[in-house]
């Protein structure tokens, strides 16, 4: 009698670039999500100061992601990954003068972790394969954890158009359509499996300065 051979189970490497970066993300996403300061940032438990100090992180953030954007879109593969209707960097400068003040700039401290988050953008950013992995885990992360960021902050800090406008899409008005899309883009994109493994590893990375972020955020206001 000839053994019946179970069909192969799929390999990781088989499948699209979204459900890897996903399921390949997913512990480093927990971790980030059940930090203490997120916790407690949308239990109402601190204070619009420490909301203020993540905004201005984000926009150090922002700033160095969007400089690697506007440098990748030159590639014809990389504008596949360039929404305008992304962009962050004017929404977080709308939200820190509203949050802070008008002399924001010199008001703001950008964190140890942040810095090292910035340096790590500046020095791969210019790579696909690592902008495709920064892009992913900033953008489909606000566009999904983000809105429920954007619901407790209304809820617990009194919050409503101004001081949100980070998490307020005006381009997008459904996110489930747009990040079907964005997924696309991923999957289509014609990388070798090396490069694969890479944008996975380097998404992973990127999760973990969220949550180093996280710690320094919290040692400051938790
Ligand atoms: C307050 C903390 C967070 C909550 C409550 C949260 C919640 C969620 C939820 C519910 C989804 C699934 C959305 C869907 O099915 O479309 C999601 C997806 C995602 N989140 Fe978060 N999240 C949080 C923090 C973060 C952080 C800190 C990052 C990274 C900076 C992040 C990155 C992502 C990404 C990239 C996805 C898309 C996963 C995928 O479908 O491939 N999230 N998040």
């Amino acid at each position: 009698m000839t053994a019946v051979t179970p069909p192969a189970a799929a390999t990781p490497t088989d499948q699209p670039l979204s459900l890897r970066l996903r399921e390949g993300t997913r512990p480093e996403h927990e971790a980030a999500e059940s930090s203490g300061f997120v916790e407690k940032l949308m239990g109402g438990e601190l204070g619009i100061a420490a909301y203020a100090d993540l905004a201005a992180q984000q926009w150090a953030i922002y700033g160095a992601l969007e400089q690697a954007s506007a440098a990748i879109r030159q590639d014809d593969q990389g504008a596949t990954l360039v929404f305008d209707e992304l962009t962050r960097t004017p929404e977080i400068e709308k939200d820190l003068t509203f949050l802070v003040g008008a002399d924001w700039a010199e008001r703001v401290t950008i964190h140890p972790a942040t810095q090292r988050y910035v340096a790590r953008l500046h020095e791969v950013g210019g790579s696909l394969p690592a902008y495709a992995a920064h892009a992913y885990t900033r953008y489909l992360g606000d566009l999904s954890g983000g809105q429920i960021i954007k619901r407790m902050m209304e809820r617990h800090y009194g919050l409503s158009v101004d001081g949100l406008a980070f998490y307020t899409f005006t381009e997008i008005p459904r996110s489930k359509p747009f990040k079907d899309v964005y997924r696309e883009r991923l999957d289509a994109l014609r990388l070798t499996p090396e490069q694969l493994a890479g944008t996975v590893a380097e998404a992973k990375l990127a999760f973990r300065l969220n949550s180093d972020l996280f710690a320094d955020l919290g040692a400051a206001h938790c």
